[in-house]
């Protein structure tokens, strides 16, 4: 099946190589040049496991074409995937300007059987706005609902082993269209749930919501088990372990960040309030992660006697999370900021960030490796869970740094073996502050 994708950012390029790894002819169309040479010459313009290896084995094949023009890469398309950013509003709200743009520059060239589906996270009621908007334009084309549910890092795993498919549309003709697309995971009986284009676009903040939700109550409840010297890791894997509950997403941490929790539950907030509905669990979950980098900072005031002069801070991860390069709402970002006002001196080490364009980064001081961050340090501080801080050499590290302090905000050491080594050892939800 020929399909194309507006925007080749993260979802689009992931969701564009996994459909041609399923099969299809595939172009990646986006509108800024640099990005399309990149993918011409095969180089991932994103760090994303098993990215380079798809991009190699597809990419200029027949199946997998990239263009930074839409005129005739689009007029064979059966159906076309607009992929391209809605970024947050300053009042919060979902900004739909390069979807209408998309849709605008696009529709000229693509055939009117063609199916145009919004894979893009966008606010319920948007399909009907553009159904409207190219009614305007004399256009009668059919617009589906088709919500991704990517995680950075895992995302090609999570494109082809969905737990489900949403498909939201208004004819039995897209819906086919759809399956054909999905062709391989309805044969493996993936379910693929079939509804109307609003309830589709809610379904998507719905799940980053509930979600985002899992994880302020569980850090929330880590601040409690601190208070009643209760243990949050096995409090997470008894409620985890009923089914009803799950245990993903009940992993206690410095607070969610990433380009899509922070900006999906403001938009749908502002949604709330423009429809007159009180949601009030979405204030408590906004307001619980907003207070999470200065409630950590005060823990950490609390272990050094409310006494940050000229102390040294070595600090592992910079990302919002393991397995990407990406440090949008990075909760180790506002630790930086913090911890910078207060007069702390911060070395930093990340494997993968890319800070050279954020503020209170760029200037920051990097080492190399983990290991040379802690030189003279008066306490490392663990923000992202990175695989390779759990391999690190403790004694070489007790020799370098000045205070043997280590403050584990993901919980990923061993507690009993880093304080083998000497170490005060501080996790979230064991101890009390
Ligand atoms: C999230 C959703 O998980 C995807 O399903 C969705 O498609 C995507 O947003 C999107 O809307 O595009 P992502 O932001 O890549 O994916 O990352 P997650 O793995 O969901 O993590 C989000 C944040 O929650 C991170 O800061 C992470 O460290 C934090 N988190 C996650 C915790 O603090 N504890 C947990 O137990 C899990």
């Amino acid at each position: 099946m020929k399909i194309s994708f507006i925007g080749a950012g993260y979802v689009g390029l992931v969701s564009g190589v996994a459909l041609a790894h399923l099969g299809h002819e595939v172009t990646c169309i986006d509108v800024d040049e640099d990005k399309i040479n990149k993918l011409k010459k095969l180089e991932p313009p994103i760090y994303e496991k098993g990215l380079p290896e798809l991009l190699k084995k597809y990419g200029n094949s027949k199946n997998l074409q990239f263009a930074s023009k839409y005129d005739e890469n689009l007029t064979e398309a059966e159906c076309l995937f607009i992929t391209v950013g809605t970024p947050e509003k300053e009042d919060g709200d979902a900004d739909l300007k390069f979807i209408f743009s998309a849709i605008e520059n696009s529709i000229k060239y693509i055939s009117e059987s063609c199916i145009v589906v919004l894979k893009s996270t966008v606010p319920p009621g948007t399909c009907s706005k553009v159904r409207e908007f190219l009614r305007d334009m004399g256009k009668n084309i059919e617009i589906v609902s088709n919500p991704e549910f990517l995680r950075e890092g895992t995302a090609l795993s999570d494109f082809l082993e969905p737990d489900r498919i949403v498909v939201g549309a208004q004819s039995s003709r897209a819906f086919e269209i759809m399956e054909d697309v999905y062709k391989p995971f309805v044969k493996q009986k993936v379910p693929i749930i079939k509804t109307d284009t609003t309830t589709s676009e809610l379904i998507k903040y719905a799940s980053n919501s509930f979600l985002a939700n899992k994880i302020a109550f569980i850090n929330e409840m880590s601040d409690l088990c601190e208070k009643l010297g209760a243990d949050v890791k096995t409090l997470a894997n008894g409620m985890g372990t009923d089914k009803r509950i799950g245990r993903d997403f009940l992993n206690a941490g410095p607070g969610f960040g990433g380009s899509c929790f922070p900006k999906d539950i403001k938009a749908l907030k502002q949604l709330t309030k423009k429809v007159e509905s009180d949601f009030l669990i979405l204030d408590a979950i906004i307001k619980a992660n907003d207070n999470r980098p200065s409630n950590i900072v005060d823990k950490l005031l609390t272990i050094f006697n409310n006494d940050f002069k000229g102390k040294v801070i070595s600090l592992w991860g910079l990302t919002y999370k393991a397995g990407t390069d990406d440090i949008r709402n990075s909760p180790a970002i506002k630790l930086v900021k913090i911890l910078k006002e207060k007069g702390t001196k911060i070395v930093a080490y990340d494997p993968k960030a890319i800070c050279k364009t954020n503020e209170h980064l760029a200037t920051l001081n990097r080492a190399e490796t983990a290991i040379e961050s802690t030189k003279g340090a008066d306490c490392i501080i663990i923000a992202t869970e990175w695989e390779e801080f759990t391999q690190i050499n403790f004694s070489e590290i007790k020799k370098l740094v000045k205070t043997p302090i280590i403050f584990d905000l993901r919980n990923i050491l061993d507690g009993k073996e880093i304080k083998s080594y000497g170490f005060q050892y501080y996790s979230l939800g064991s101890i009390q502050y």
